[in-house]
């Protein structure tokens, strides 16, 4: 079931390339758990983070690291697994389910899952510091009090995630609520998933990870192959109906400018955070790592037959020059800097159905929060994020495990705004200012207000967790920390410069 087999590849220019993803032998882990007396879940899952190999291309098979799931209490259907993708299981579940899930590491590294979007308890959050060993097992116990929305999971063990996310771990983790049912969005298989991630692979067919060493790690990860659901070259066969379609960036580094081909503007009905008010079109919508749009995608305007492509446009990126360089050895070799354009995937709709859905005016409710709603409106916290000398800063300090500084203390129930700032500037050849998609554990946040903005199609109206911020840029956030006390990262999500230590802690007491 597992390949042992070391194999190494070295890319023929220069700086070598390969980081395995090879199995080792290890100890099963015991599907068995740790169970707490007073927490009686609705739904009981377990997920196996383990080596394995996906039929990718014709020919070798691709090693990757995967998460499997099964249920062990509850509706069978809280776990749905996407058809020939080696990304992690979808978790369903409903608002206010108690769920727990046993996290069994078989991975030949540490490893902790983090629940990204979710409001959950500090000890529940994956923080790096409670990464577990080869395995081992660690069990999640939380009630899910976040709305309806494309929440996802991945690893966070410092230093690695950029690598173990790449191997591919990635799963959805989707909440539907009473307000969501209400409006009888398309369902079903008129709801699908939709996973982002660029890849390089080289020749054998096998993942490539940071091939230029340094390099790669200041700009991000940007891969050559451009995957959905783990897939490249992906296609959607459609009917001439309406559909959900529920988009994550899940790259490690790449932003999208993304547009339908035929400049159908795009109908956005939901952001990080869950459904909009109402919809809003847009020409394009600009969405950094970790960021997720829902759009309601209507197909009943195109005959049967029509082709249709979600791409991404051009754009211009600062580092642009600076990710010029030879690959040889590559099994796309295509050189795609961030700014590039390309094809995302393909629709072909290809049956007739009548549609009987009409796109809801009002999607759901939310409470708007002002910039003189909050504890510190005259006075915002300020963080300022760049890269210096090969180190990610926040307000010129690095991740510190535990550390947390005095303007990084919060109080429990106190409404604050953030100052978000990307204050990186071209420093040599290795130092192009990057953009910084900033994400906040624990919370989601309303965007109040940006600045020096470089791009429009950011999508601001909902609820957030990560805000991109190209360089210069800048975004006001407020956010409530209601509930949980505790430890709590925030971060830049390209996960190369979270591992650079772009990253801290704050602390809610
Ligand atoms: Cu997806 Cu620390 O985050
Ligand atoms: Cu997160
Ligand atoms: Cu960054």
């Amino acid at each position: 079931m597992i390949n042992r087999r070391q194999f190494l590849y070295l890319a023929g220019a220069g700086a070598a390339s390969v980081m395995n993803f090879h199995g080792l032998p290890f100890a099963k882990a015991a599907l068995a758990a740790s169970k707490t007396t007073d927490f009686s879940p609705d739904v009981e899952l377990s997920l196996t983070a383990s080596p394995s190999e996906a039929q990718i291309f014709p020919g070798r098979p691709t090693t990757v690291w995967q998460y499997n799931g099964q249920v062990i209490k509850g509706d069978s259907n809280s776990l749905m697994h996407l058809d020939q993708s080696h990304l992690g299981p979808i978790i369903r579940v409903h608002r206010h389910q108690k769920v727990r899930i046993h996290f069994n590491n078989n991975l030949p590294a540490r490893s902790i899952i983090h629940w990204h979007g979710l409001h959950v308890p500090a000890k529940m959050d994956g923080h790096p510091k409670d990464v577990i060993p080869t395995g081992e097992t660690f069990t999640y116990e939380f009630e899910v009090l976040n709305r309806a929305g494309t929440y996802w999971y991945h690893p966070h063990p410092h230093g690695r995630t950029g690598h173990q996310v790449y191997g591919g771990l990635t799963g959805l983790f989707l909440v539907t609520d009473a307000e969501e049912e209400k409006i009888n969005l398309p369902n079903e298989e008129l709801d699908i998933p939709l996973v982002i991630q660029d890849r390089s692979f080289n020749r054998d067919n096998q993942l490539v990870y940071l091939p230029r060493g340094m390099h790669d790690s200041m700009t991000g990860m940007l891969g050559d192959i451009i995957c959905v659901n783990g897939r490249p070259d992906f296609k959607l066969s459609v009917r001439t109906r309406a559909y959900r379609l529920r988009i994550l960036n899940g790259s490690n580094s790449r932003i999208y400018k993304l547009a339908w081909s035929d400049g159908t503007p795009l109908t956005v009905i939901a952001t990080d955070g869950g459904l909009l008010e109402k919809p809003i079109e847009k020409k394009y919508v600009v969405l950094g790592p970790a960021e997720r749009i829902e759009l309601w995608a209507d197909f009943s305007k195109y005959p049967v037959g029509t082709s249709l492509e979600l791409v991404s446009k051009y754009f211009e990126a600062a580092m642009l020059e600076a990710d010029m360089g030879p690959r040889r050895g590559m099994r796309g070799g295509l050189r795609l800097p961030n700014g590039a354009p390309f094809s995302v995937l393909k629709i072909d709709v290809d049956k007739k159905e009548t549609e009987t859905r009409s796109l809801p005016q009002k999607l759901s409710e939310i409470e708007r929060y002002q910039r003189q709603d909050t504890d510190n409106a005259d006075s915002p916290r300020q963080f300022s994020f760049f890269m210096r000398h090969m180190h990610g800063l926040i307000n010129g300090r690095t991740f510190g495990m535990q550390e947390v500084a005095d303007d990084e203390r919060i109080r429990l129930n106190s409404t604050e705004l953030w100052e978000l700032a990307n204050d990186d500037r071209p420093m040599g050849m290795m130092m192009m200012p990057m953009p910084h998609p900033v994400h906040l554990h624990g919370k989601q946040f309303q965007v109040v207000e940006r600045s020096g903005v470089l791009h429009s199609g950011y999508v601001d109206e909902g609820w957030k967790d990560t805000v991109l911020l190209m360089p210069g840029e800048r975004a006001r956030i407020v956010t409530n920390f209601t509930d949980y006390k505790g430890l709590f990262l925030y971060h830049c999500h390209i996960l190369e410069h979270g591992d650079m230590g772009m990253m801290r802690n704050y602390l809610i007491t």
